[in-house]
């Protein structure tokens, strides 16, 4: 009986023990909210992007890109992000701790949140819809106000309502301020206004200015998209829960182009087509879900919205969003630019501008979900064995090769197998310790099958393959091993 991960500092742990991730700069204490690959996460990084690659542009009517993470500072103005990408933030006068809005009232317990919503009712009466109880719904009312009018901040702060979580001060913080998420740089070595560039805080915007190359040169005709997988940089206040929220992360990124009118169709084939690319790649249906955006949530320019969430230990967490985006972007960028982005139509003998279905998917979030959702444990007779149950698609390494004993020339045979199914798939060579260990050891890392040389091999060049999640051996001619593991593989 194989048990879940309960919480994520088991993982943390894991994954550091095992050279998966490593917090970064971290002999110099540490840089929060960007994490480092190690030599098993950068494999297990390459093999969902593989994935996602794969799945997304080995296909007639998806195109490949990678567009430069500095681009002109009027992208980001006509994208909105200058202006929208902000996050309210208060700081306390007293102990100079600073939060963000929607974090500071998380941070209290439920006391605390229900004597803030009581204190809400009295300064609004009709902000709290009769009939929420439950403290959820008193802190969803709360933050809604909160992020609709500044001054209920205010007003709950001068009511002594809000203590510093850090000193125990009330009526200690500032009025709310913007702040804006994008990292922010100079290209040049003139440090002024005309200079400044950004970080991208998402691939996507790299992907409309590149709408009509892409079409142009491609011959591509509506409908089609484009993909990209790459950097992007937030400066996230509040960073939390190992790789879920961090300031630097992956994206992979299509923005699919229709025809409008049959946006809502196309935004229905992603919505199913991206939750079966995480079952296909092992994920546990009863982990994943669709969270829809309600009408009254969605952002100005979509249409409509859906987020894939997986529950991780510490709850639902969106790992990808689907958003019909209307013809937003595109738009904006004419605007802005004051170039044509429109297409013309040649069957029909129209010219629109074409609506944008987006698949937006975090590279780093997905590789914790697949992590957590591999991460298993299963009590045997006299041990707890952990093992990382990744599709072998995914999994770092698809096999080790272990000679039972150091001697009779076993480790020989051994490593000369290693050595010629190296050439073809990323294997392990391991001849220290007991064989149990080591068997311990593959399971720990997610390799699903481990070849092992015995005194038999000797005899008849067989060798006994063993599965990872069964524990399950068979025995096979040793010069079979690259044609079973390619089949079991289905590589
Ligand atoms: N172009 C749309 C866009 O960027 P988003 O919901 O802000 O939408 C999409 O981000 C995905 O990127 C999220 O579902 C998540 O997987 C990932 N992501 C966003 N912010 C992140 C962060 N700070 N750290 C790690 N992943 C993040």
């Amino acid at each position: 009986m194989f048990t879940d991960l309960h919480s994520i500092d088991t993982l943390v742990s894991l994954a550091k023990r095992r050279g998966f991730i490593f917090q970064s700069s971290e002999i110099y204490g540490g840089l929060n909210g960007c994490w480092d690959y190690g030599p098993l996460g950068v494999e297990l990084l390459r093999n969902i992007k593989e994935a996602w690659w794969k799945a997304m542009t080995y296909r007639d009517d998806v195109e490949g890109l990678d567009a430069s993470i500095l681009m002109h500072a009027r992208v980001w103005e006509a994208s909105g992000h200058v202006e929208n990408f902000t996050d309210p933030m208060v700081d306390c006068r007293g102990c100079k701790a600073r939060y963000r809005l929607d974090v500071l009232f998380d941070s209290y317990n439920e006391k605390r949140k229900r004597k803030i919503a009581e204190g809400l009712a009295a300064m609004r009466p009709g902000v709290l819809v009769g009939g929420r109880d439950t403290t959820a719904e008193l802190a969803e009312a709360v933050a809604d106000a909160l992020s609709e009018d500044p001054s209920v901040f205010e007003a709950l702060n001068e009511k002594e309502l809000l203590p510093c979580p850090a000193c125990g001060r009330t009526g200690s913080f500032t009025i709310p301020r913007k702040f804006n998420l994008m990292f922010k740089t100079f290209i040049g070595p003139v440090e002024d206004a005309s200079a400044v560039v950004y970080l991208r805080p998402e691939t996507a915007q790299g992907i409309f200015v590149n709408f009509a190359n892409v079409a142009q040169t491609m011959r591509q005709k509506v409908p089609f998209g484009i993909a990209q997988i790459g950097k992007a940089f937030r400066n996230e206040i509040n960073t939390k829960n190992f790789l879920y929220r961090t300031r630097e992360f992956e994206q992979m990124e299509m923005q699919f182009f229709v025809e409008p009118g049959t946006d809502m169709e196309w935004f229905e084939k992603w919505k199913e087509e991206r939750m079966r690319w995480f079952l296909d790649l092992g994920m546990r249906q009863g982990k994943l879900r669709f969270h829809p955006h309600p009408p009254e949530k969605l952002a100005h320019y979509a249409r409509a919205a859906v987020d894939i969430e997986y529950e991780f230990p510490f709850g639902w967490g969106e790992i990808e969003g689907i958003h019909n985006r209307t013809d937003y972007d595109l738009s904006r960028h004419m605007e802005y630019s004051g170039k044509s982005l429109e297409y013309f139509d040649d069957e029909k003998k129209e010219k629109y501008v074409p609506y944008v279905i987006e698949t937006s998917a975090g590279a780093s979030r997905s590789l914790m979900a697949f992590l957590v959702d591999a991460y298993a444990e299963e009590q045997l007779d006299n041990e707890t064995r952990t093992v990382l149950r990744f599709h072998p698609r995914l999994a770092p390494y698809k096999a080790a090769v272990l000679p039972l004993v150091n001697r009779d020339g076993m480790e020989d045979i051994g490593r000369h197998l290693y050595r010629s199914l190296q050439k073809e798939l990323p294997v392990f060579y391991d001849d220290s310790g007991s064989i149990g260990r080591r068997y311990r050891r593959q399971d720990e890392i997610g390799t699903p099958f481990a070849i092992t040389i015995d005194s038999q091999t000797l005899q008849d060049e067989t060798v006994t393959v063993r599965d990872r999640d069964t524990m399950q051996q068979i025995r096979i001619a040793m010069d079979a091993c690259s044609r079973y593991l390619h089949d079991e593989l289905k590589m």
